[in-house]
C-alpha cells in the first residue's frame, strides 16, 4: 500500500443556495485567496496573495458542440467547503511523506433555464498553490460531450518573465527554453515558470492528466493566458461522456525558484495508489547499449556496426554487475529498426529479436550476475502497431524477469497515425486526447505485467505517478543526447540550471547524466558535452529521477574510477529533497536525503558563469559529524578548456559548517555526507 491511513480529513460541509456575492476560500497559512464570482452569468476566478492580485478576474467555461456554451447564464446553487489535512507516502520519490493541507471550496452552477444546465467547480487552496476543476455532471442533453474549447483564462497581474518552450512544434517537448516577458510569447506548454517583478515565482501547469486533451497555453492580449487544448486533427479538443472530470489547473506560488521546486502540490492533487502491491516498483541505476549509437559508432539497425548484440549486452551487463548497477538497457535489440526506422514504425515487432541478440541468453546471463535487462520499445509513434503487440510485448519482458520497460514515440509534429473506425486516416498530435488515452493504456497494462515504465517522447507529466507509481521517469525535454548531435552544438551551459525549475517541476526526468568523456572528434566532430567532469556528477543531485542512467561507455568510466564511485554511491530514493538556493538559469544547489540511510548528498551547478556559493550545512543532524566527500572543479577548471580538472576530497564537517563551493564557469560540485565513523575522525581530524 502506498497511502497511510490515519490522515486527518476535516469536513466543514455548508450549503447555501443560490449566493451572489463573491465566494473567498484561503490557503490554510491565509497567504493566499481564491476569489469566485458569477458577473452577470459568467462564471469568474482571481488569485491574491497577501491580498495582491495573482490572477486578475477570469474566464472559466466550456465551448460545447451542438449545445449552449457552458460558460454564461450560471447562478451559484450550492457551495460545500472542507479542509483536508493528511500525510501520505510516496513508495519511491524525492520525499518519503507528503502532507497534503488545503481547503477546498466546492461550487456548483445552474443557469438557463427551463432545460437547467449544470457545471461543478473545485478549488483547492494550499500554502504553496491553486488547484481547481470541473466537474460536469450527467444531464439531459449533454449526455455525450463534445468539447471544441476549454475557456479557462490566467488573466497574471504584470507582463512577468516567463521561461517557455514554444507548442505545437515538430520536436514535442525538446526545446531549449526562452526567457522573455509575457508579452513576447504566443503558444506555450506547461509547466510555464515566471517570477513577478517583486521576484514572486508562479508556475501554471495541471494535474491529474487522465483522459484529456494536454493543455498549452496561449497568449490573448497583454498577459492574459488562456487554456489551449491539444486538438483531435478534426478540430475537437475533447470527447467525453458525462459525468466528466477534468485534470486541474494549477498555479503555485512560491517565494524562491527553490520554493516552487520543493512543492508537491501537483502530486497531492492526484488520486491515491491504486496498486495494491508495489514491493516489485524499485527505482535504480542503468547504463546502457545507447550512448554507441548516439554518437553514431553503433547502430540500431543489423550490420556489422550493430549495437544490440548478445556478446556487447554480456559486456554491459560484466560492466553493470561489477560497479553495482542493478539494469541495462539494450536499444536496437528487435527487428524493425533497419532503413528509416522514424518513418517506418508499423514495422518493428515487440517480440522478434535481431539474429545476432539472443534475447533468452541476455536475460539468463544477467539473471546469473544480478542485473535486470531494461527493456526498449521505441514505436517511431507506429501507435496501433505498438498497442496490437501490447500485451504480448509485455508478456514476453514478463516471463524473462524483465522489470523495467524505456519506450519512445519519436514523430515529428502532427504525424501520429490514427485509423478511424470507418478505416479512413488522420494525423495527431502527441499531446492531444488521442495520445493521453495511448499512454495511460500502456501504464496500466505494463502494471498488469509488473513493469516500470521509462517514457521518452511522452505525454507531461501530470503527478500521475502518485496513482500508477509503475509510472517512473519520462524523457519531454532537451536531454544529454543533444550534446551528441544537437545541430546547436548541444545543450548550451545554464540549459540544467532552467530544468529544475520547468520540466521538473511536472515530475522526474530521464536526462541521462554522467558523461565522462566530454568530447568524441572521431565520432562527432562538432559536438562535446558543454560542462565540467565534476558537473556531470552534480546532475545527478540536481535532476530527479528514479531511474537514473549512468550514460558513458563502459570504458570511460573504467578510465576513471575514482569519479564514477559517486555515481555508484548516489541514490535514486530520498527522503527529503531541499533546494537551498537557485537563480533559474543561472545555478542551483539542491541537497537531498538518502531513504535508506543517513546520508545525505549534495549537488550544485551553474552556467557558463564561475560561482563561489556559500552552504550552511544546517540541514545535517545536530551534534553529529559527517565526512563530506567532495567532488569539485578544480582551480584550472573552465568547462571550455580544461573541464576534466577535478578535486575529489574529504572533510570533517557538521551542521555548523559553512562550505564555499568554488564553482568554474559551466562547473559544478557533487558532495556525499556520511556520518563519520570514529577512524574517519582519527584519520582526517587534523587536515
Ligand atoms: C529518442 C530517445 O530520447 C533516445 O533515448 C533513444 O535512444 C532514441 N529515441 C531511439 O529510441
Ligand atoms: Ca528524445
Amino acid at each position: 500500500m502506498c497511502r497511510i491511513p490515519g490522515g486527518l480529513l476535516l469536513g466543514l460541509a455548508a450549503m447555501t443556495v443560490a449566493l451572489a456575492a463573491p465566494l473567498t476560500v484561503t490557503s490554510p497559512d491565509g497567504s493566499l485567496a481564491v476569489s469566485f464570482s458569477v458577473d452577470d452569468g459568467r462564471p469568474r476566478y482571481g488569485v491574491t496573495r497577501f491580498g495582491r492580485d495573482l490572477i486578475r478576474p477570469s474566464a472559466l467555461g466550456f465551448v460545447i458542440h451542438g449545445a449552449p456554451p457552458l460558460d454564461r447564464d450560471f447562478r451559484v446553487t450550492a457551495e460545500n467547503r472542507r479542509t483536508i489535512d493528511e500525510t501520505w507516502v510516496q513508495p519511491w520519490g524525492e520525499q518519503a511523506e507528503i502532507r497534503c493541507h488545503c481547503r477546498e471550496l466546492r461550487i456548483e452552477l445552474t443557469g438557463g433555464e427551463p432545460a437547467a444546465r449544470r457545471l461543478t467547480l473545485v478549488f483547492r487552496v494550499f500554502d504553496d498553490g491553486v488547484g481547481f476543476r470541473y466537474e460536469i455532471p450527467a444531464q439531459p442533453g449533454l449526455d455525450s460531450l463534445v468539447i471544441m474549447d476549454e475557456l479557462t483564462e490566467f488573466a497574471l497581474a504584470g507582463d512577468h518573465r516567463a521561461w517557455w518552450i514554444p507548442a505545437y512544434q515538430p520536436e514535442r517537448y525538446e526545446y531549449l527554453y526562452r526567457a522573455t516577458s509575457l508579452s513576447e510569447m504566443d503558444r506555450v506548454h506547461t509547466p510555464l515558470t515566471m517570477e513577478t517583478a517583486d521576484g514572486v515565482c508562479l508556475c501554471i501547469h495541471e494535474a491529474a492528466l487522465t483522459d484529456y486533451a494536454g493543455m498549452t497555453l496561449a497568449r490573448r492580449a497583454g498577459h492574459t493566458l488562456k487554456a489551449d487544448l491539444v486538438p483531435w486533427s478534426d478540430g475537437v479538443r475533447v470527447r467525453a461522456t458525462a459525468p466528466l472530470v477534468t485534470p486541474w489547473r494549477t498555479l503555485q506560488v512560491a517565494d524562491t525558484p527553490g520554493g516552487l521546486a520543493d512543492s508537491r502540490l501537483i502530486l497531492n492533487l492526484n488520486e491515491p495508489c491504486r496498486l495494491d502491491d508495489v514491493s516489485w516498483i524499485t527505482p535504480a541505476k542503468y547504463v546502457g547499449v545507447w550512448w554507441e549509437m548516439h554518437l553514431g559508432t553503433a547502430t540500431w539497425g543489423s550490420g556489422p556496426r550493430h549495437g544490440a548484440t548478445t556478446a556487447n549486452a554480456k559486456r554491459y551487463i560484466d560492466f553493470a554487475a561489477g560497479h553495482g548497477f542493478g539494469g541495462v538497457l539494450v536499444e536496437g535489440w528487435n527487428v524493425g529498426w533497419d532503413g528509416e526506422w522514424i518513418r517506418n514504425g508499423d514495422l518493428f515487432s515487440f517480440t522478434r529479436p535481431y539474429d545476432d541478440f539472443d534475447l533468452e541468453e541476455v536475460c539468463r546471463y544477467a539473471a546469473e550476475n544480478g542485473v535486470r535487462l531494461i527493456g526498449h520499445h521505441e514505436t517511431a509513434a507506429g501507435i496501433a502497431n505498438y498497442e496490437a503487440q501490447l500485451e504480448e510485448a509485455f508478456a514476453l519482458y514478463e516471463r524473462l524477469g524483465v522489470r523495467t520497460v524505456k519506450t519512445g514515440y519519436v514523430g515529428y509534429g502532427q504525424q501520429i497515425r490514427r485509423v478511424d473506425e470507418a478505416g479512413r486516416v488522420h494525423h495527431e498530435w502527441h499531446h492531444g486526447q488521442f495520445m493521453v488515452r495511448h499512454y495511460r493504456k500502456v501504464v496500466e497494462a505494463a502494471a498488469r505485467h509488473h513493469i516500470m515504465l521509462d517514457v521518452h517522447e511522452p505525454i507531461k507529466d501530470t503527478g500521475i505517478r502518485r496513482t500508477w507509481p509503475n509510472m517512473m521517469t519520462r524523457e519531454g525535454a532537451r536531454g544529454q543526447e543533444y550534446n551528441a548531435w544537437g545541430g546547436d552544438g548541444g545543450n548550451p551551459p545554464d540549459h540544467t540550471t532552467i530544468l529544475p525549475f520547468t520540466r521538473l517541476l511536472a515530475g522526474p526526468m530521464d536526462f541521462t547524466p554522467g558523461i565522462f568523456d566530454l568530447h568524441f572528434p572521431e565520432a562527432r566532430p562538432g559536438n562535446r558535452v558543454n560542462t565540467t567532469l565534476a558537473k556531470q556528477l552534480a546532475l545527478y543531485v540536481v535532476l530527479y529521477s528514479p531511474l537514473q542512467m549512468a550514460a558513458d561507455l563502459p570504458e570511460n568510466y573504467r578510465a576513471r574510477p575514482d569519479a564514477l564511485r559517486f555515481i555508484q554511491d548516489v541514490p535514486v530514493d530520498w527522503r527529503h529533497s531541499r533546494v537551498l538556493h537557485a537563480r533559474i538559469g543561472d545555478y542551483v544547489t539542491c541537497v537531498r536525503q538518502d531513504r535508506h540511510s543517513e546520508d545525505w548528498y549534495l549537488g550544485s551547478i551553474t552556467d557558463d558563469q564561475g560561482r563561489i556559493l556559500d552552504v550552511p550545512l544546517v540541514f545535517l543532524a545536530p551534534g553529529r559529524t559527517y565526512v563530506a566527500e567532495i567532488y569539485r572543479d578544480g582551480r584550472a577548471c573552465d568547462w571550455r578548456t580544461n573541464p576534466y580538472d577535478m578535486e575529489i576530497l574529504e572533510r570533517l564537517v557538521d551542521g555548523s559548517t559553512t562550505l564555499d563551493l568554488r564553482l568554474a564557469p559551466g562547473g559544478g560540485q557533487a558532495i556525499r555526507f556520511r556520518p563519520a565513523k570514529e577512524e574517519d575522525i582519527r584519520r582526517l581530524k587534523d587536515e
